[in-house]
């Protein structure tokens, strides 16, 4: 599977989400995340983000963190597959590190 990670939080730059040919992207305020039980692995919205949010799990963080955030969020946050607006201060938070844990958690 495919998973969302820290560069979307608080940017949702929003070209991810209508390449997705099983429309498995959930959608919460401030990022997206992928439902790992539908995605298909294919891979065709990895180079869509221009700012490398989405990953294989294979390079998911030592503890699985991302893997975990996708599972729990999109269980619960609506579908979307129709591309909204990126965040109005998306430009601000871009590149900062560690954005979940600073306003997440
Ligand atoms: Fe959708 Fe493919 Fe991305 Fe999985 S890897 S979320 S199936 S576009
Ligand atoms: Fe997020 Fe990148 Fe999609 S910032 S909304 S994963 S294009």
């Amino acid at each position: 599977t495919y998973i969302v990670t820290d560069p979307c939080v608080k940017c949702k730059l929003m070209d991810c989400v209508e390449v997705c040919p099983v429309d498995c992207f959930y959608e919460g305020e401030n990022f997206l995340v992928i439902n790992p039980d539908e995605c298909i692995d294919c891979g065709v919205c990895e180079p869509e983000c221009p700012v490398d949010a989405i990953k294989p799990q294979s390079e998911d963080e030592a503890d699985g963190r991302w893997l975990k955030v996708n599972t729990a969020y999109s269980r619960v946050w609506p579908n979307i597959n129709v591309r909204g607006r990126p965040l109005a201060d998306s430009d601000a938070y871009r590149g900062q590190a560690d954005k979940f844990n600073r306003f997440f958690s």
